[in-house]
């Protein structure tokens, strides 16, 4: 036994029923707890996941026999697998049981490693579990070797798999489209098989995205109940499947998506998962946003603990339409108002096709017949108006109509024999990320621009074509299925040298708006465009439901113009404003065509965030009304780690005469201390009659504030900034 013991460092050794002894894995985070069975010979059994388990319970759950922690394809055919392979030989079953467990440490993240292998054949599995000091948040992933004499094919990869124990298990998952991303959809599961998946090839969270929470107890509530969250972290096609068969337990799997991407692993190759993040709480959903906003922050995010810039994007002000005078005088503008970042959207580059319309991607170079003085003219200008200055690029797309595609029609991805498939204006096309040589040229292409260019602080990185058709120019014929896979393996190389050269710059992710909100991208990204819809009523959606895994700090969140050039809504600047404050504050309009009072409230926004952006962007965020209940009224805040100050916004989301005015008690607050409250960004309202009064937390979270009453003609809104009096 004491050999065994000194192999299962971490683990527990525990005499089971059967009288064997059970090698316990305890991979416990300080509200949560993941038990495994990881006895050597046998396979991998999980025995719990949720909450936190004492160790002197564990005796107890020794004994039960658990779920397979990573079910293999071909000795139980009938059930849904985790991994599929067709080993050298053409078997197509597969087995694997536990070879050892280990650990290893360093300053503030401790990773499991059970190494699991097939007792026929020469394939190896390690399943990685990687916790963080402070964070609940489990980073779980696989890698799969291939010793045997040839090469084998893997058919199915997941990241994980989790069994779910039946009872009344809620789903909530997010099935948006272009302009209402993050759409919440809630329900129960029910037999038979959830499929959630992506297979764009290049933006995979326009659609569906790759979280589920699972709700134990019933249809998820904010604030309470017990709930399970998951994010698969990679921006390739995605696969989340729940299988409910009549076994005791859902089946969730999280992984790349399969289809079409069978992959080929030569002999002594070894293939990685992308991590699936899985969370619990007993603090409802709001338990798992926050867990996931922190560790986001924390470890993925990139640069996720630095204070974001106000800028103004200059897309809706004007389109294509660049040119010297135009840029020079929005940022005059917008210097008067406050604003801190300058970003230059699409449109400025160019040369034998002028991008007025979509042509011309590829040719990265100034249009000086729209800017004469090049990109320095106007990091000239932006510096004079004590503006940092930024501008869009599209590194992964060409056009047919551009000198670079003339010059490289080898780099698009294009099927044989077929004349390309092409996307936005009929001309735009994917370059072939699985070639080096394209991917050389791409991070060329952005390290001379950043290069060149020092004082460029900020990049919208965007990507607006799916991956029209299946084929490389660049993969040999019988590695045609890894498209999917090494496009996104490219992209990374890709980003990582970007990122080495150019670790300050900060950059946006952007796909045809919030296509690319996923925690696989951003460890390269510092945020993420929303979407290209900046109603700021349905703003309030949309951001509601990324705010389920995503942090505000992520989320660019720009005022635009009335009426909104998407739904054509006419909506007060004070309101769009508001909306605007609650993520990272923009602007997305022309500032010449606003009025004198949208001028004079967005000049008061942005001074006004500026007092509470610490709070936004690096506090816990309490959702508190959600716009999705149809009350009338939303209602979220943010607070302080320390819970010494906290921003409150409440939205009239409706206006319908009779209606109740809600109530709205405050979270997250220090029930013991006492906080001031003062209205941000009043112009010309009514004072609040708690104005400049100080209330307990317990007063604020048990009761709320008495928001004004009754019919508006118009959305109404507002923020308060709660301080916290010694
Ligand atoms: C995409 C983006 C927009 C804008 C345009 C420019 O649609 O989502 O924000 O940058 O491209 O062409």
């Amino acid at each position: 036994m004491q050999k065994l013991y000194s192999i299962f460092t971490l683990s527990m050794l525990l005499a089971s029923g059967t009288g064997a002894y059970a090698e316990l894995v305890d991979i416990s985070t300080p509200n949560s707890s993941l038990i495994l069975n990881a006895t050597k010979g046998e396979r991998l059994m999980i025995l719990h996941y949720g909450n936190p388990v004492d160790k002197m319970d564990l005796e107890a759950l020794s004994k039960e026999s658990g779920e397979l922690v990573y079910p293999v394809y071909g000795l139980w055919p009938q059930n849904e697998a985790a991994l599929s392979v067709t080993h050298a030989d053409g078997n197509r079953t597969t087995d694997l049981t536990v070879e050892s467990v280990s650990t290893s440490t360093t300053a503030d993240k401790k990773v499991t490693t059970i190494q699991m292998k097939d007792p026929s054949y020469d394939l190896t599995v390690k399943a990685n579990y990687l916790t963080r000091e402070g964070s609940d948040v489990i980073e779980t992933w696989v890698e799969i070797t291939n010793n045997e004499p040839d090469a084998i094919t893997l058919n199915r990869f997941m990241s994980g798999h989790l069994p779910i124990r039946k009872g009344d298990v809620w789903l909530t998952s997010f099935q948006g489209a272009w302009g209402n991303e993050g759409y919440i959809i809630e329900e129960p599961l029910l037999p038979g098989t959830k499929l959630i998946k992506n297979k764009d090839g290049v933006r995979n969270a326009q659609g569906a995205r790759a979280e589920a929470l699972f709700s134990i107890d019933g249809k998820a509530s904010e604030n309470s109940g017990r709930v399970i969250g998951a994010a698969l972290c990679h921006h390739g096609n995605f696969k989340i499947l729940i299988d409910t068969d009549y076994s005791d337990n859902h089946h969730f799997f999280a992984g790349i998506n399969e289809e079409n991407s069978e992959y080929h692993l030569a002999k002594g190759e070894t293939f990685v998962t992308p991590p699936l993040a899985m969370a619990y709480s007993d603090e409802g959903i709001g338990g798992i946003s926050r867990q996931f906003h922190r560790w986001g922050r924390d470890t993925r995010l990139h640069n996720g603990d630095k204070l974001r810039r106000i800028l103004l994007n200059s897309w809706e002000g004007v389109y294509f339409n660049i040119n010297e005078p135009v840029m020079e005088k929005m940022m005059a503008d917008f210097s008067d108002m406050g604003g801190e970042l300058f970003v230059m959207d699409d449109g400025w580059f160019g040369t034998k096709f002028q991008r007025d319309e979509p042509t011309a991607l590829g040719d990265w170079i100034v249009d000086t017949r729209k800017l004469p003085h090049g990109l320095n003219g106007l990091i000239e200008n932006a510096s004079r108006h004590g503006l940092k200055f930024g501008l869009w690029i599209e590194p992964e797309m060409t056009d047919t109509k551009s000198v670079f595609f003339e010059k490289h029609p080898e780099y698009v991805i294009k099927a044989q024999n077929r004349q390309p498939v092409t996307a936005r204006g009929g001309a735009q096309l994917v370059l072939d990320l699985s070639n080096p040589e394209v991917q050389d040229v791409i991070v060329n292409m952005v390290d001379t621009l950043l290069s060149n260019y020092p004082e460029i602080d900020y990049i919208k990185w965007d990507a607006n074509a799916p991956i029209m058709e299946h084929g490389s120019q660049y993969l040999d014929a019988d590695r045609q299925s890894h498209l999917y896979i090494d496009y996104h393996k490219g992209l990374e190389n890709v980003l990582n040298r970007i990122r080495t050269a150019h670790p300050d710059v900060t950059i946006q992710t952007c796909a045809s708006g919030g296509g690319r909100a996923n925690w696989g991208i951003l460890p390269w990204f510092d945020e993420f465009w929303t979407s290209d819809n900046t109603d700021a009523l349905q703003r309030l959606y949309i951001q509601w439901g990324t705010s389920y895994f995503y942090p505000a700090i992520a989320m660019g969140s720009h005022i635009s113009a009335s009426p909104n050039h998407q739904t054509r809504r006419q909506i007060p600047i004070k309101f769009r404003a508001d909306v605007a404050m609650s993520g990272r504050l923009g602007l997305e309009l022309q500032p010449s065509q606003m009025t004198e009072e949208e001028r004079k409230i967005c000049k008061q926004a942005i001074s006004d965030y500026k007092k509470v952006r610490h709070i936004v962007q690096l506090g816990d965020m309490y959702r508190l009304q959600s716009p999705f209940d149809n009350k009338g009224v939303a209602s979220l805040m943010y607070v302080t780690p320390g819970k010494e100050e906290a921003v409150f916004f409440w939205w009239k989301a409706d206006n319908n005469v009779g209606e109740t005015n809600l109530r709205i008690p405050m979270a997250g607050l220090d029930p013991n201390k006492r906080y001031t409250i003062a209205e941000l960004n009043r112009v010309g309202e009514e004072q609040l009659t708690f104005e400049g009064m100080t209330l307990t937390g317990n007063q604020l979270m048990a009761k709320g504030l008495e928001m004004p009453k009754g019919y508006t003609p118009y959305y109404s809104s507002r923020v308060l900034h709660l301080k916290a009096v010694e």
